[in-house]
């Protein structure tokens, strides 16, 4: 019923044309943990569901797994079809006075902060969640990791991690109120259309990175500083 669920389906690498078979039997074929299944699809469906003793039983590297596909399909996906979109528009709905450059150079501007943030949580967020995972599951931390644990904890994360609607929202204002009626109606809305997806998409996104990583880290990061003292 959610059609906005159909690309989070295809991130966990599950095609259409899955007949009458049950959410349990299509997880089994493609050996995606059912419950890790379930957790994410109501996370994005429902921005309130978050039952939290649930979630102690997926790996961090679950998570950060399917985070990392999450980045991959913004940027080798949704971006490079967003900017096509852009480009065509700026071609065939304004004319040059109109001054719709603007519109690309917006959306080079959020797609560059999307592209930084993405990177930082790839090489350094991640990375930092998995060893940490790692010397949990070992019972047993090493100086390395306490140092980077004082130095750069998950909770320096949290707070550093800025929101990525700042200039989407810019980029859509411009759309709408403040360049002239279109030529071309239905590719004009159609761009609204995937910046309005787009925004959703991320804002889900960062909630699992917020709501679902950062406690699980914080829980290990404290365990593991009790054993060091
Ligand atoms: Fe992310
Ligand atoms: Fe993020």
């Amino acid at each position: 019923m959610n059609y906005l669920l159909i690309s989070v389906i295809n991130r966990f690498g599950i095609e259409l044309g899955f007949r009458d078979k049950s959410v349990l039997e299509i997880c089994r074929e493609h050996h995606i943990d059912v419950r890790f299944f379930l957790e994410i699809v109501n996370a994005f469906h429902d921005k309130d569901y978050f039952p939290d003793e649930d979630l102690q039983v997926f790996s961090i590297q679950l998570i950060v797994d399917y985070l990392i596909k999450t980045h991959h399909f913004y940027l080798d996906e949704k971006i490079p079809e967003i900017e096509n979109l852009i480009e065509k528009m700026v071609h065939e709905c304004y004319n040059q006075k109109d001054n719709p450059n603007l519109l690309k150079k917006f959306f080079n501007e959020y797609k560059e902060e999307l592209i930084n943030h993405t990177r930082r949580e790839d090489e350094v967020v991640f990375p930092y969640a998995i060893q940490v995972e790692k010397a949990f599951n070992r019972e047993k931390t090493d100086p390395n990791l306490e140092k980077q644990m004082k130095m750069y904890s998950i909770t320096n994360y949290m707070n550093e991690h800025d929101n990525l609607e700042e200039k989407l929202f810019d980029l859509k204002n411009i759309i709408i109120k403040y360049l002239p009626p279109p030529k071309h109606r239905s590719l004009c809305n159609k761009v609204l259309f995937e910046l309005f997806n787009l925004e959703k998409d991320i804002n889900d996104h960062s909630r699992i990175e917020e709501k679902v990583l950062v406690p699980k880290v914080i829980t290990m990061e404290t365990h593991l500083q009790q054993l060091s003292n």
